[in-house]
C-alpha cells in the first residue's frame, strides 16, 4: 500500500468517527431540545394558571370593594331616615314638621335605592325595560341636561346630526346615564373655552355617535385603564363613570372605540345597531 492510499484510508476513518460523534451529539441535542420544549410548555401552563388565578382574585377584590362601597354609601341615607322616623314619635310635632320629616325620609330612601341601582348597573347591567328609542331625540335631551354645566365652565356644545331615522333598542334612563357620563368627562377634561362636539350619523346598519372634546387627552396607559373600576385621575372622581357607561353600551348590544392624544383631545365613537 502506498503512503497516499494509507493516508486516504486514515482520513476516511477519522471522518467516519467524527461523523458518528457528530451524529451522537445531534441526538443528544435533540433530546435536550425536547426536554426544554416540555419544560417550556410546563412553564407556559404555570404562567397561564397563575394569570387565571390573578384574574379571579381581582374579580373577588372588585366584588368586595363594590360591597364595601354600597354598605358605606347606603348607610348615610339609612341613618338619616332612622333619625327622622324617631322624631316622628314626638306627639307634639306640627303637621308641617311631620310632613317635612316624612318627605325627607322618603327622599333619603329614594337616594338609597338609586345608589344600589347604580352599583347594580355597574356590576352587571341588564336592560330590563327594553323599548324602541330615537337616538337623535335622546341626544337632544342629553344636550339640554348638560348645557348648563357646560356653560358654567365656558364650554360650547356643538351638535351635528344627519337628518334620518335613528331607531335603536335600549332603556332610556340607562342610555342617558351612559352618555351623560361620557359627555361630562369631556367637559371635565377641558380648560375653560373648550368645545365638545356630538355627531350622529348612519354607518351601514349602525347608528354612529361621535363625542369629541379638545381637552387634555389621555396617554396610552390611561386609555388602557379607562373603564376599569376605580381608575380616576380626578381628586373627587369615583372612577366608576366610564365603567357604568361602557357596561350599558355593551348591554344595549353597542360598541365603542376611543382615540385620544395628550394635549389635543379625546374622541369616543359609539355604535348601536339600528332597528326597523
Ligand atoms: N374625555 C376625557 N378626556 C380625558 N380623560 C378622560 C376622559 N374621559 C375619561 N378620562 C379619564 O378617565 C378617568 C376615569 O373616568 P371615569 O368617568 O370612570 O371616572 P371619573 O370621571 O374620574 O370619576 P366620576 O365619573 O365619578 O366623576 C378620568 O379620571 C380621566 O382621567
Ligand atoms: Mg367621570
Amino acid at each position: 500500500m502506498t503512503a497516499i492510499a494509507f493516508f486516504s484510508i486514515l482520513v476516511a476513518i477519522i471522518i467516519f468517527i467524527k461523523n458518528r460523534i457528530l451524529h451522537k451529539r445531534i441526538q443528544e441535542l435533540n433530546a435536550i431540545n425536547k426536554l426544554l420544549t416540555i419544560e417550556n410548555e410546563n412553564h407556559m401552563t404555570t404562567v397561564q394558571s397563575l394569570q387565571e388565578e390573578m384574574n379571579k382574585l381581582t374579580q373577588i377584590k372588585t366584588v368586595s370593594e363594590i360591597a364595601a362601597s354600597i354598605s358605606h354609601e347606603v348607610r348615610n341615607p339609612l341613618t338619616v331616615t332612622r333619625g327622622f322616623t324617631q322624631l316622628l314619635r314626638d306627639g307634639s310635632l306640627s303637621d308641617e314638621q311631620r310632613n317635612q320629616y316624612i318627605r325627607l325620609s322618603l327622599e333619603e330612601l329614594d337616594r338609597a335605592e338609586r345608589i344600589i341601582g347604580d352599583y347594580l348597573t355597574f356590576a352587571k347591567p341588564s336592560i330590563e325595560n327594553e323599548e324602541v328609542l330615537h337616538l337623535d331625540k335622546e341626544i337632544k335631551y342629553i344636550v339640554q341636561v348638560i348645557k348648563p354645566y357646560a356653560t358654567l365652565n365656558d364650554i360650547t356644545v356643538e351638535v351635528n346630526m344627519e337628518d334620518c331615522q335613528y331607531t335603536i333598542l335600549g332603556e332610556k334612563q340607562k342610555l342617558h346615564q351612559s352618555l351623560l357620563n361620557i359627555v361630562k368627562n369631556g367637559i371635565e377634561a377641558m380648560e375653560r373655552k373648550g368645545k365638545i362636539s356630538i355627531e350622529l350619523k348612519k354607518y351601514n346598519d349602525l347608528a354612529q355617535l361621535i363625542i369629541e372634546d379638545n381637552g387634555k387627552g389621555m396617554s396610552k396607559e390611561q386609555i388602557n385603564k379607562i373603564g376599569t373600576p376605580y381608575f380616576s385621575t380626578k381628586e373627587k372622581g369615583t372612577g366608576l363613570g366610564t365603567m357604568v357607561a361602557f357596561n350599558i353600551i355593551k348591554a344595549m348590544q353597542g360598541d365603542y372605540t376611543i382615540e385620544s392624544q395628550i394635549g389635543k383631545g379625546t374622541s369616543f365613537c359609539i355604535t348601536f345597531p339600528l332597528v326597523e
